[in-house]
């Protein structure tokens, strides 16, 4: 390649500046090689048309989650570095060992679950990982009653995980016992089992933010091993309205103005006084999927009734919303 002098230091130079250079003076033995490496990397025949149509439409699926730009982001450029990563290894150069352990730090309802899965599926087609699954588990499955029953639990999930993602929600709950607790133990089965399956399992371990945080301090070899941390933040009203015509428009339902007008309304309240265990986007899968059942015994006794009928959810169906749902105070009060 190229090369060239400024601050006193030696540079490359950039493709473009160097087909320039081709142009001037044609037959430098630098160009010729550039070019037939840049037909090597055309004719890579992993990177298949199925490959690239399934990860386009990976990333569609990402890209159609409402808000989360900083995840969106994040995601992308981490299947993008797997996938250079690959390229780099076909011309013998230097890697990084490719260490996916992940963090994710959010609320309930975050997106979290979702994005795993999304991930999990990219991460097949890049051929980190064989099968891509998302095996979710938490603290009573991981943790036993008497000694040797936690390892045995640990590695009976860790054994369903492989090929694809052991997710570990509220993983700070581990560590909650403190030193005689069997979390620590578990905690310790699983660092291990990273290694030994380090090339056939991801460990993602998600939780509230300052939990997760505090969890990290409890062990020091932890944080190190989970480079990548991925922060979802709540939803804002407008974005948690947004879900709501997205999770609708999916099931063939579709929401009045009025009972749009309620339901955001409702939500603004939910975000005014947030609770401790506000489950955000949750929450608005709940509320739909009670106005569909309302809007279902609205209908059920009538006779008559239309196409548009059966798909449109009225401010009636939402202001019935049930006592027994959670995140339910606002109207309880
Ligand atoms: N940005 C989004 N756009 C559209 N739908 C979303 C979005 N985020 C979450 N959802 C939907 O909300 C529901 C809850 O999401 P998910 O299970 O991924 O959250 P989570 O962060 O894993 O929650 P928890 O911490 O409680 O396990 C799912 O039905 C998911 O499809
Ligand atoms: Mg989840």
């Amino acid at each position: 390649m190229k090369q060239t002098t400024r601050f006193g230091l030696t540079f490359t130079m950039e493709n473009n500046e160097l087909k320039q250079s081709r142009e001037e003076s044609s037959t430098t033995e630098a160009a010729v090689a550039s070019v037939a490496l840049a037909q090597q990397a055309a004719e890579d025949p992993d990177v298949s048309t199925e490959t690239q149509e399934t990860l386009q439409q990976l990333v569609g699926e990402l890209e159609q989650l409402v808000g989360l730009t900083k995840v969106k982001d994040l995601v992308k450029e981490i299947s993008a570095y797997v996938e250079i990563c690959r390229r780099r290894e076909k011309f013998q150069l230097k890697n990084d060992s490719l260490v996916l352990h992940m963090i994710f730090k959010g609320n309930p309802g975050t997106g979290k679950t979702t994005v795993a899965r999304i991930l999990g599926r990219m991460l097949v087609e890049l051929k980190v990982l064989p099968k891509g699954h998302l095996i979710e588990v938490e603290r009573a499955d991981l943790v036993g009653e008497y000694i040797g029953h936690t390892a045995q639990k640990c590695r009976e999930q860790v054994k369903k995980a492989i090929g694809g993602i052991l997710f570990i929600d509220e993983a700070y709950a581990l560590a909650r016992g403190g030193e005689k607790d069997f979390g620590k133990e578990a905690i310790d089965t699983l660092v291990k089992s990273m290694e030994d399956h380090k090339n056939e399992l991801i460990l993602i371990l998600a939780g509230y933010e300052k939990e997760m945080e505090k969890f990290l301090r409890t062990n020091p070899g932890l944080r190190s091993r989970f480079p990548i941390h991925l922060q979802f933040t709540d939803y804002t009203c407008e974005e948690l309205l947004e879900i709501a015509q997205l999770m609708v428009r999916e099931r063939e339902y579709q929401i009045s103005v009025g009972a749009a007008e309620h339901l955001h309304s409702y939500l603004q309240a939910q975000l005014d006084t947030k609770s401790a265990n506000f489950s955000n986007a949750r929450l608005v899968r709940n509320l739909i999927e009670k106005a569909i059942r309302c809007q279902a015994l609205r209908l059920v006794k009538r006779r008559l009734y239309s196409r548009d009928e059966l798909m449109m959810l009225i401010r009636e169906d939402f202001e019935q919303l049930g006592q027994e749902d959670v995140d339910f105070k606002f109207w309880q009060a």
